[in-house]
C-alpha cells in the first residue's frame, strides 16, 4: 500500500519514490525490481545519473512478468544543465525517453535552474573548479518543456533546487503554460526546508524531498560531517515505535506531505524504506525532529557558486 499525492495537474504522484543516483552499474536494475516487488510505482531518475537504460531494464522486466502496468508507474527523469539551450531539451529527453524504452513519462524536471556550457562534458568546469555557465536562462528552458507537454511526450513538468525567488519568477513568466508541479529540492532534519515548503505548498506545488537520509554515499562527505542515520536522538525515536532510523526519516516527509525519494540499491532496505505506512509520528515527535533544524546541506553545490542561478544564495 502506498500514499499518494494530488499535483496541481489532477496526477496522482506515489508519496514514497524510489531513488536512483549512485546506483551502481550492474545493480540499478534490480534495485527497480526489488522497489516494484515490494510496493513502489514511483521511480526518479535522471539523465546524468547515467543508468536510465537499467533502470528501463527493470520497469520492462517487471512489465513484462506482469507484476505491474505501465499506467500504475510514475516514471521520473531530470532535464541535464548542459541541454538547457531551448534547442537541446527535446533531444535531451529523447535521449532519455530511448534509454528507458518508454513512450512517455509521467514528470519531468529541471534538474537545477543553472544552464551549463552545452557539449559533450557533462559537468564542465574551470580552473577553478567552478561551473562554465550558459547564457540560457531558465525561462526559456521552460518553455521548452512546455512543449514535451503539449507533444504528449510527458504528463507533468516541474523544477529541482529552485529557490522561492526562482519559482516566483518562473510563476511571473509572461505566457506561463503550465505551472511546475513539484520543485525536488535537498531535505531531512537537518535541512527542514520549512519556509521553502510553505511558499510552494502555498502556490499549489508539492515538494520533493532529495536525500532524506542524508545521502551517507556522497562522494564529498567528510568524517567529521553529521551523520543522520547515527543520530542518536534520530534512533530514540525510532526504538520507541519500533522502527529503524531510516523509517523515521522518510515517515518524517510523509506526515508533511512531502513526496520522498530515499535511494537504495539492497532489497532489504529497499523493501524496509516502504515499510512506512504502518506507524505514526506524533505530533510531538515531529516538533522534536523538526528542531533539529541546522541548514546543514550534503549538497552545497560550491561548483555552482559563481553562476547567474545559483540558487543558494537566497534565504529560502
Ligand atoms: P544502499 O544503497 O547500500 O542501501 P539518500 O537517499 O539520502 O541519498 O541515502 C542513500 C544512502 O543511504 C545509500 O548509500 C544507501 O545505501 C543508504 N541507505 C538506504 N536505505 C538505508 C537504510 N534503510 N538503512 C541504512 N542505510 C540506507
Amino acid at each position: 500500500m502506498t500514499q499518494y499525492i494530488t499535483l496541481n495537474t489532477g496526477a496522482r504522484m506515489p508519496i514514497v519514490g524510489l531513488g536512483t543516483w549512485r546506483a551502481a552499474s550492474g545493480q540499478v536494475a534490480e534495485a527497480v525490481k526489488a522497489a516494484i516487488g515490494a510496493g513502489y510505482r514511483h521511480i526518479d531518475g535522471a539523465f546524468v545519473y547515467q543508468n536510465e537504460d537499467e533502470v528501463g531494464e527493470g520497469i520492462h522486466a517487471m512489465i513484462d512478468q506482469e507484476i505491474v502496468k505501465r499506467e500504475e508507474l510514475f516514471i521520473v527523469s531530470k532535464l541535464w544543465c548542459t541541454f538547457h539551450e531551448k534547442s537541446l531539451v527535446k533531444g535531451a529527453f529523447q535521449k532519455t525517453l530511448s534509454d528507458l524504452r518508454l513512450d512517455n513519462l509521467d514528470l519531468y524536471l529541471m534538474h537545477f535552474p543553472m544552464g551549463f556550457q552545452p557539449g559533450d562534458n557533462i559537468f564542465p568546469v574551470d580552473k577553478e573548479e567552478k561551473v562554465i555557465p550558459h547564457h540560457s536562462n531558465f525561462l526559456d528552458t521552460w518553455e521548452a518543456m512546455e512543449e514535451l507537454v503539449d507533444a504528449g511526450l510527458v504528463k507533468a513538468i516541474g523544477i529541482s533546487n529552485f529557490n522561492k525567488d526562482q519559482i516566483e519568477a518562473l510563476l511571473n513568466k509572461p505566457g506561463l503554460k503550465y505551472k511546475p508541479v513539484t520543485n525536488q529540492i535537498e531535505c531531512h532534519p537537518y535541512l527542514t526546508q520549512e519556509k521553502l515548503i510553505s511558499y510552494c505548498h502555498s502556490k499549489g506545488i508539492s515538494v520533493t524531498a532529495y536525500s532524506p537520509l542524508g545521502s551517507p554515499d556522497r562522494p564529498w562527505a567528510k568524517p567529521d560531517e553529521p551523520s543522520l542515520l547515527e543520530d542518536p536522538k534520530i534512533k530514540a525515536i525510532a526504538e520507541r515505535h519500533n522502527k529503524s532510523t531510516a523509517q523515521v526519516l522518510i515517515r518524517f516527509h510523509i506526515q508533511r506531505n512531502v513526496i520522498v525519494i530515499p535511494k537504495s540499491s539492497n532489497p532489504n532496505r529497499i523493501k524496509q524504506n516502504f515499510q512506512v505506512f504502518d506507524f505514526e509520528l506524533s505530533e510531538e515527535d515531529m516538533r522534536t525532529i523538526l528542531s533539529f533544524n541546522k541548514n546543514w546541506r550534503g549538497f552545497a553545490m560550491e561548483w555552482g557558486s559563481k553562476h547567474k542561478d545559483y540558487p543558494l544564495n537566497a534565504e529560502y
